[in-house]
């Protein structure tokens, strides 16, 4: 496979097929993974990036079928924070050396464009110094666009899958791909920095479906992709599922580095929490950025996306020291400023 690895990496593109034949086998993993290293060290030096991630709340009008704060979940014991909470989860954060926040929740109908606004500028006004990253799902370009003016600079939503028939299988009808992916080509020409992204493993995902997901990526160039094995719920429909691999997450991780050198890829928790040093593994596959929780703690074990999640039970700054030695012991380091997206070494930002 050290054809196709080497044509990626010098064309930053594969045809539909050499994606599939490439992610079916999964082969020469260590000879990609030392590729994605000496590319993301190029752009980004030994510096890993942290986020925090503040989960806001787990109200959520939608139902996918593999998310553990889907709506018909009636056992999941539901929460918003205050914005008076969610500042303070700032103050904390901004005192442990954070310098992005990332808020993060279901789509709540609580929390109007309105209230949002009014919280963003809030955080932006107390820490200008900051990035502000919002991940609260499918809004109109309007909406958009005023969280924006706000002053949110990014926005996270992953796409979940790229394949029609995929995304069919894991959202009940009311939820589109198109308007997914409509959403995020607005958020991109809004002038946010856009993160996409998928589940590794999930029900019906085959290597075409991830193929699929490589050629969107390749065309909607976003500055952020976060990918995570899937992990099962036991109070959602796919209670019973398989869950996805450390192994096929981290070669996808690589593939995504070749494919966009200068991408922020996180090591994701969902990969932390399958495998004891996946988070560590993530990043020398090609990861360099990690979102350790700021939540309250008393809040964080009822954000549960799929089952046995890390990091519930710590504060933030205990939350923040773990993760720094993980950092630390593989030979990289924590940076302390907004992590924006790199200058490739050929001079681009995107
Ligand atoms: N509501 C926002 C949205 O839709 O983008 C943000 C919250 S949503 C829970 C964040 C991400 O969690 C989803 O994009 C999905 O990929 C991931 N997720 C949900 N359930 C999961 C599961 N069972 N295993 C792994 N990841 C999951
Ligand atoms: Fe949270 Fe280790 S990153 S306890």
């Amino acid at each position: 496979m050290r054809h196709l690895i080497d044509r990626l990496e010098q064309n930053r593109k594969l045809t539909k097929d050499e994606w599939t034949e490439l992610i079916a086998k999964g082969a020469d993993r260590e000879y990609l993974f030392e590729r994605a290293r000496i590319l993301a060290k190029q752009c980004y030096g030994n510096t890993v990036y942290i986020r925090g991630l503040i989960e806001f709340t787990n109200y959520c009008r939608n139902n996918c079928y593999y998310c553990g704060i889907r709506r018909d979940n009636s056992n999941a014991m539901r929460y918003r924070l205050s914005e008076e909470e969610i500042l303070d989860c700032c103050r904390t954060g901004y005192g442990l050396g954070f310098r992005t926040f990332v808020l993060q929740g279901g789509e709540d109908g609580f929390y109007t464009d309105e209230k949002l606004e009014k919280v963003i500028r809030s955080i932006k006004m107390r820490y200008p110094d900051c990035a502000l990253t919002l991940s609260v799902g499918e809004k109109s370009k309007e909406s958009y666009r005023r969280f924006f003016e706000a002053g949110a600079d990014r926005y996270l939503l992953r796409h979940e899958t790229a394949s029609e028939n995929h995304y069919r299988m894991l959202h009940p009808e009311e939820l589109t791909l198109k308007n997914r992916k409509d959403c995020l080509w607005n958020l991109k020409e809004i002038g946010y920095q856009v993160g996409c992204g998928f589940m590794v493993g999930s029900p019906g995902q085959t290597a075409e479906c991830l193929a699929e997901d490589m050629l969107f990526i390749t065309e909607l160039q976003p500055h952020m992709a976060g990918i995570g094995p899937f992990v099962p719920h036991h109070e959602t429909p796919f209670a019973g599922e398989t869950q996805g691999t450390a192994e096929q997450t981290l070669y996808l991780i690589g593939l995504l580095r070749l494919l966009k050198p200068n991408l922020l890829i996180p090591a994701t928790t969902a990969l932390g929490t399958i495998r004891a040093d996946g988070r560590e593994a993530g990043i020398l596959a090609g990861a360099n950025v990690v979102m350790p929780n700021l939540s309250p703690v008393g809040v964080r074990k009822k954000y549960e996306l799929y089952d046995n999640k890390i990091c519930t039970g710590d504060e933030a700054a205990e939350c923040k020291s773990c993760l720094q030695g993980r950092i630390e012991r593989i030979g990289y380091e924590l940076a302390v400023d907004r992590g924006d997206p790199a200058k490739e070494p050929g001079g681009n930002y995107v």
